[in-house]
């Protein structure tokens, strides 16, 4: 056992981590099971639910936050590998923004995007990870940048021309 390593409290044998990092600009420290995925402790134990568990394989997007600034699928990644890095869920993109809405989480809702909204908070972390790595996306590269986020609604254009009348607003400020 490591020395971040401690026993759980009710005997069971398994370790827990503690993890201290960044969330959403706040400080945080958590103590998970060492087996835990981020996306479970963003939901478990910061209840940051926001972040959607649905494949927990990699296969759909519903997890996907930033780490570091860079989009990950949070069910690939675990608790523990986090520690000391900076996280961003749905829950902190729009702080600061009216109605806690950024300008493209705005957009989503403007162009009629969000049907049963599950896959929604996944896609929105995705989309600004890829207007933030493409200011001037094509069509094309939407929809490539947007191909690891399935919607079982099948609100596919919709979602692209929020993600495009977004990039189209940003270029004129
Ligand atoms: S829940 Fe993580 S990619 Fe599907
Ligand atoms: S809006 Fe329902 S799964 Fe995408």
């Amino acid at each position: 056992m490591t020395t971040s390593e401690v026993q759980l409290g009710d005997g069971d044998g398994d370790s827990a981590v503690l993890v201290s990092c960044s969330v959403n600009g706040n400080s945080v420290e958590f103590r998970a099971p060492v087996h835990r995925t981020l996306m479970d402790a963003l939901r478990y134990e910061l209840h940051l639910t926001g972040t959607k568990t649905c494949c927990a394989e990699g296969e759909c997007g519903a997890c996907t936050v930033f780490v570091n600034g860079v989009a990950v699928n949070s069910c690939l990644v675990l608790a523990a590998e986090i520690e000391g890095q900076d996280v961003v869920t749905i829950e902190g993109l729009g702080e600061g923004h009216p109605a806690g809405l950024n300008d493209l989480q705005a957009s989503f809702l403007e162009a009629g995007a969000v049907q049963c909204g599950f896959c929604i908070p996944g896609q929105v972390m995705a989309a600004e990870f890829l207007l933030r790595s493409n200011a001037n996306p094509s069509v094309e590269d939407i929809r490539d940048g947007m191909s690891g986020n399935l919607c079982r609604c099948a609100g596919y254009e919709r979602i692209v021309a929020a993600i495009m009348t977004t990039a189209r607003k940003r270029a004129r400020r």
